[in-house]
């Protein structure tokens, strides 16, 4: 099966005064096109630098990162770019939606900004909002919304550039369990339907078991 994702040989360290906080250390790790993976580590063991790293927003200190089996190249700003617009959907813990937009403007942005019409984005946004369940807040500003819909519209924004792979920091993390797992219901549902992989970094077990597969970060780490 397509590798979608591949670490190899990937450390992160991080200095600090005079130590060296080691937090990745040669990490091998792949996942697979539709595969699902919960990746689980107590708060501090690297799960969000783990994810930026997938994410190509943080270069690691050694190692190689792989996207459709394509070596990443570094030094290729416009190919980093291109990678995270059109390959790779993120969602935040604290989603951040955009103050002063609307929901339907917030998921169709990431659209815009890959080249397609205003009037295109907005009906791809709107569909993709319905499909979260928010047909009726289209026109709702973050502020109006609840945690649990203001996560909704990071899922639905996430999608909008049908990316190969989601990266979900603790997506859940600052909401109560029912509205957690009526997210992560939404969220996988629409994973399977529209076939791509995700990695969502939770402490919550009863959200990683919903996934295909659990790791730890400990166990990754050489
Ligand atoms: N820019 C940085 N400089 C120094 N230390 C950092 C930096 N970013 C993260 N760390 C440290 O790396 C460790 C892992 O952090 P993180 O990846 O955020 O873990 P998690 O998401 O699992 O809580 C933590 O101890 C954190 O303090
Ligand atoms: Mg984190």
């Amino acid at each position: 099966m397509n590798k979608v994702l591949e670490f190899k040989d990937i450390s992160r360290k991080f200095s600090l005064n005079n130590e060296t906080l080691s937090i990745l250390r040669k990490v091998n790790f792949s996942i697979h096109e539709k595969e699902k993976i919960a990746l689980i580590g107590p708060s501090g063991a690297g799960k969000t630098s783990f994810l930026h790293i997938a994410g190509l927003l943080e270069l690691p200190t050694s190692g190689e990162v792989y996207i459709n089996n394509n070596l990443i190249d570094w030094n290729s700003d416009k190919i980093l770019s291109q990678h995270r617009l059109n390959d790779i959907g993120f969602i935040f813990q604290f989603n951040n939606l955009l103050d002063d937009f609307n929901a339907t403007e917030n998921t169709a942005i990431p659209f815009i900004l890959s080249g397609n019409s205003k009037k295109l984005s907005i009906e791809k946004a709107e569909f993709l909002l319905s499909e979260v369940g928010l047909e009726k807040r289209l026109k709702s500003y973050p502020n109006q919304l609840s945690g649990g819909e203001q996560q909704r519209v990071a899922i639905a924004r996430s999608l909008i550039n049908d990316p190969k792979i989601i990266l979900a920091d603790e997506p859940t993390g600052n909401l109560d369990n029912d509205s957690s797992i009526k997210v992560m219901n939404i969220f996988n549902n629409l994973v399977s339907k529209y076939g791509c992989s995700i990695i969502i970094a939770t402490h919550d077990l009863e959200i990683a078991n919903l996934q295909d597969r659990v790791i730890s970060i400990e166990e990754l780490n050489s």
